[in-house]
């Protein structure tokens, strides 16, 4: 049961902030279809990603990776954009949002319609792939076509270079750019909402307690208790939809 005067808190909060930023986790697309990682019975738990160095150590696992990734893929093909999604994009929208640290890769976010330039994807992006070696961008439909002919992931067409979803993998490293970005706009918060992240992976849940040290509010919206609940200003254990329903 959501409590009202945790909802009203947040509303106030939200009205009086310059700076939100919104960062959100696998929970806020759940609601659209679309597995989180942690929660009994995830799918995820049987298709676990491939760790990076194992996926560059061998083709065998190079194939296994794309298998699995075509397969989750299949699980939320044609997945919408949430009304946490959406709740965002308004709050982008009106300006009081600056910035949205994902750690998602489904490109729910960018579907809701806000501005590729407001939202900083620190785990990278899984509806498309890049070349490791040159960076060119190559289509899912292009690597999975090739791949389901020969069984053979394709090796980048400009370069010869292994082709990979444009996630960042365990053991890889995030993307120096995205992390800046979100630091800096961690900093610059007056209010930090974290929406549906355990909160367990970093340097991703560092960017809540960078924030709070420098000033900001911290409020984390989550089904279940997260590792940092006991920072937090508000915590409101809830549905991420019910939550902005009652806003
Ligand atoms: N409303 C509120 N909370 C929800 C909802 C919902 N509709 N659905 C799920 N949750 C909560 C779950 O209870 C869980 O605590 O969202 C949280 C999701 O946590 P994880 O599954 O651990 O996902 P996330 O925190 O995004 O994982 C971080 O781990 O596997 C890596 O790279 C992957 O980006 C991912 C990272």
């Amino acid at each position: 049961m959501i409590d009202r005067a945790d909802i009203d808190r947040l509303a106030g909060w939200i009205a009086s902030a310059r700076r939100i930023v919104g960062f959100s986790g696998a929970g806020i697309s759940t609601e659209s279809g679309v597995p989180d990682f942690r929660s009994p019975g995830s799918p995820w738990l049987r298709n676990r990603p491939v760790p990076f160095d194992a996926f560059m150590a061998s083709p065998a696992m190079r194939a296994e990776a794309w298998r699995r990734k075509f397969a989750m893929d299949d699980l939320y093909a044609g997945a919408r954009p949430s009304a946490g999604h959406h709740f965002f994009a308004r709050l982008v929208a009106s300006g009081a949002m600056t910035c949205i640290v994902t750690q998602n890769i489904d490109g729910l976010h960018q579907a809701s319609g806000v501005p590729p330039g407001r939202i900083v994807e620190l785990h990278g992006n899984g509806t498309y792939a890049r070349c490791l070696s040159c960076g060119a961008r190559k289509e899912l439909a292009w690597v999975r076509a090739a791949f389901e002919a020969s069984g053979v992931p394709p090796d980048c067409d400009e370069c010869g270079g292994i082709v990979k979803s444009a996630t960042v993998s365990f053991g890889q490293p995030l993307p120096a750019e995205a992390l800046e970005r979100a630091k800096d706009a961690s900093l610059a918060a007056d209010l930090f909402l974290v929406v549906g992240s355990s909160l367990v992976v970093y340097p991703a849940a560092a960017l809540p307690v960078l924030a709070r040290r420098a000033g900001a509010r911290l409020v984390i919206v989550n089904r279940e208790a997260t590792e940092l609940d006991a920072l937090a200003d508000l915590v409101i254990r809830a549905d991420i939809g019910d939550v902005v329903s009652a806003l």
